[in-house]
Parts: structure tokens; sequence; C-alpha cells
């Protein structure tokens, strides 16, 4: 057994996590970012502190950083203990133990909770959900999801899945999910089917190995792009 989570829970990983989970190369960090599910992920204020300001979308964002400190604690101490008791699931590479992993996380929710007021305030944190974002076509180059699509499959179904990765692309050039894992560390089922769609639809999908893993055996993200046809000319 990995883990058992009744809903989707409000944890947030950090810049660098980020910068691993999706291969984000230095040009990347350039581009127009959107983060999808984004929550007290520590992304956006690290990106914004080196003058690389992103957007990040989630209903979470509807609350005040008070209030998702709150949902924060009251759920982090079950979570580590779920990690506690199922040793061989994890990978001890990145954080080094559950008590490095509980720092590592509240770290990134201290840093995103410093940021958000006054990111909220730049535009940089928008309340919003998949399957539906509120942008016209193409207003980002790419777009992110970490720890939300595929993790929680056995909440969301395909067709909320392949609506959600639709919608990202819709919105941006390329997508970038990770990991392909869910919580009971399985690859998700919703992958296959949609990589045949996607692919069918004249999308390019790689799965990429990436230098992260926590779940054991999660070092694989989903990148989606559409192929030089379906990009708009850039006159
Ligand atoms: C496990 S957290 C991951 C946070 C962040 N992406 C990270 O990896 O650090 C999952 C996030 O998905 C958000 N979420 C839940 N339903 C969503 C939806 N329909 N669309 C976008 N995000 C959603 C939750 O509010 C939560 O913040």
């Amino acid at each position: 057994m990995a883990m058992k989570l009744k809903k989707v829970v409000p944890l947030g990983r950090s810049f660098d996590e980020y910068r691993l989970m999706f291969n984000l190369s230095k040009q990347d960090l350039c581009k127009r970012i959107i983060g999808v599910g984004d929550g007290p992920a520590s992304f956006n204020a690290e990106m914004y502190a080196m003058g690389k300001p992103v957007v990040s979308i989630d209903p979470i964002y509807m609350f005040s950083a008070k209030d998702i400190q709150r949902k924060f604690d009251k759920v982090v101490d079950n979570i580590i203990e779920q990690v506690r008791n199922t040793p061989g699931d994890w990978t001890w590479t990145y954080h080094m133990s559950p008590d490095d992993l509980r720092d590592h996380r509240k770290e990134a929710l201290d840093n995103f909770t410093s940021d958000f007021e006054q990111g909220k305030e730049d535009g940089r944190y928008l309340r919003g959900e998949l399957p539906s974002l509120e942008f016209q076509d193409g207003t980002f180059d790419i777009a992110l999801c970490s720890h939300f699509l595929f993790l929680y499959s056995d909440h969301y179904d395909y067709n909320f899945h392949k609506a959600a990765v639709y919608e990202m692309l819709r919105v941006s050039e390329e997508a970038r999910i990770f990991p392909l894992l869910d919580l009971m560390l399985n690859r998700s089922p919703h992958i296959d089917p949609l990589i045949e769609e996607l692919e069918r639809d004249g999308f390019v999908v790689k799965i990429k190995k990436v230098p992260y893993e926590i779940q054991r055996g999660g070092n694989q993200m989903m990148w989606v792009f559409k192929k030089p046809a379906h990009r708009k000319l850039l006159i």
C-alpha cells in the first residue's frame, strides 16, 4: 500500500523540484509558463524572486494564505506517517527521510505563503481549475501540472483527464505532467488511452525519464506538444 487520501491534499514542492520533475532548461525558464494546480508550491514565488514571473492556477487560491497554511497543518502529519509506514514505496535520494521530506514541504509552504497575497494582487496566483481555464488560446508556451493529474486517477476519471490535458494544450504550446504514477504507485490507467487520442489528433507525446523520484519508480514525465503544423505562425 502506498498512500490513501480521501481528497487532493495541499502539499507543495519547490522550484528545484519543479526544475527536475519537468526537465526545465534555462531557456524553458524564460518562456511564458503556467502552473496548473500549483497549490502551495513555491515554484511561482522562487521564479518571481529570480525575475521570471509565472502564472499559477488552483481552486485553493480562493482561500487566504493563513487558511491554506491551516489546511496544510491539518494533513501533513498523517501524510508523513503514511510515508513512514510504507518504507519500501519511497526513494530517498532527493529527500533523505520522511522528516527531511516534511521539512522541504514546510519550507515550500513558507515561501509560498510569504509571496501569496502580493502574488494574488499581481495576478500571478489565480483561482481556477481544470478542466476549464480562463485564458485565450496559446497564451502560454509551457503548461505544467505536478502531482494532480494521473496521481489522483482514482478520484478523477478518464474524461476529466482528457479534457484537462486538451485544455492545457489549448492555452499553451506544450504540456508537461509529472508523475505518471497514481497514489498506489501504479502507472495511471488513463495514460495509454490518452496518448492514443493525442497522437491521433496530431500531437507529439513523449514519455521522458527525469532526474527526480520520490514515489518508487516515479521518475517519468509526460511531455506533449503540437506538431509544427499545429503551431501558429509567428509573424
Ligand atoms: C498535491 S497538490 C500539488 C501542488 C503542486 N502542483 C506541487 O506539486 O507542489 C495538488 C493541487 O491540485 C489542486 N487541485 C485540485 N483540484 C484541481 C482542479 N480541478 N484543477 C486544478 N488544480 C486542482 C489542489 O488544490 C492542490 O493544490
